[in-house]
């Protein structure tokens, strides 16, 4: 009992910590030393297996108020992972450029997203949150030869995101807006669509994709269930809003898990193919 006490106020103490640094922000990476340690340290505690014990059994104990605690430590994580790839990209951009665990973390990500939906020269890739430090646009683009483009709600972090492209892959086929994806170029021959794992409203974007999207289209949802979901918003059934579960990839050791999906009627015919 004590442990878990112990455990309940480990995770409020981060919960306060990210909201103090998220605080912090003066347009400068003044700060970012202690952010990125911070950062750090809770991807440790997500990733300790011991944890995923202990927070199930809080779950367990008293429901309602690790939802409320969960739901403070997601808002707060993710406000300062957006801003950790600010302070990436004002560092990079000033000449003196990092990389913590969390970056190294994402980045291992890129080979298995789309699980058995490879990404070719002739795809056409969409990322829904690509942040301040593209490094996924850049990492497909660069990889793989396909046309990338990235939406982002904040304004900053796509000005940001476009000098970073330019400074660090400016012969690749990236575009960075901040267009809704109702106002988007070109959504129909889309034929990846990843989503970020940090945006709280993800599933309402996808609902809003499925009139848009091509027939094709496979989404890459990044989600984190348990533990992860201090870090992550969760994955949620989709069966209401056309789109189907065809693959999900689960990342032991990896800071998100990835959901993928396609249009239920695309995959019902995939599926009744291989009958
Ligand atoms: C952690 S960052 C980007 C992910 C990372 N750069 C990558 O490549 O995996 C998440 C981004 O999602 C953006 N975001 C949050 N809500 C959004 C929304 N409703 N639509 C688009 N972007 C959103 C944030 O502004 C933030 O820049």
């Amino acid at each position: 009992m004590i442990v878990l006490t112990d455990f309940h106020r480990t995770l409020s103490g981060y919960a306060d910590a990210f909201a103090l640094l998220a605080d912090a922000y003066d347009g400068t990476a003044a700060s970012s030393s202690e952010l990125e340690a911070l950062i750090d340290r809770y991807s440790a505690l997500i990733l300790e297996p011991r944890n995923a014990l202990l927070w199930e059994e809080l779950t367990l104990r008293e429901p309602e108020e690790t939802e409320r605690l969960a739901e403070r430590l997601r808002e707060r994580s993710a406000a300062c992972v957006a801003l950790m790839e600010k302070y990436r990209a004002l560092k990079l951009l000033d000449g003196a450029e990092n990389r913590t665990g969390y970056f190294r973390n994402i980045e291992a990500c890129i080979e298995e997203e789309f699980g058995s939906f490879a990404v070719t020269r002739q795809s056409r890739v969409l990322m829904i949150g690509s942040g301040s430090f593209p490094m996924t646009p850049l990492l497909i683009a660069r990889r793989t030869g396909a046309q990338v483009v990235g939406i982002d709600i904040d304004p900053e972090a796509v000005e940001l995101g476009r000098k970073v492209a330019g400074r660090l892959g400016p012969e690749l086929p990236i575009r960075l807006e901040t267009s809704r994806i109702e106002q988007l170029e070109g959504l129909k021959a889309m034929t990846h669509i990843i989503f970020s794992s940090t945006i709280p409203v993800k599933y309402e974007l996808l609902e809003r994709l499925h009139p848009l999207a091509g027939e094709h289209a496979v989404v890459a949802m990044r989600y984190g269930g348990g533990l992860k979901s201090l870090f992550n918003y969760p994955d949620r059934h989709t069966e209401d809003s056309g789109w189907r579960l065809a693959e999900t990839v689960l990342r032991p050791g990896q800071i998100f898990d990835i959901a993928l999906y396609r249009k239920a009627a695309e995959q019902d015919r995939l599926i009744g193919g291989a009958r």
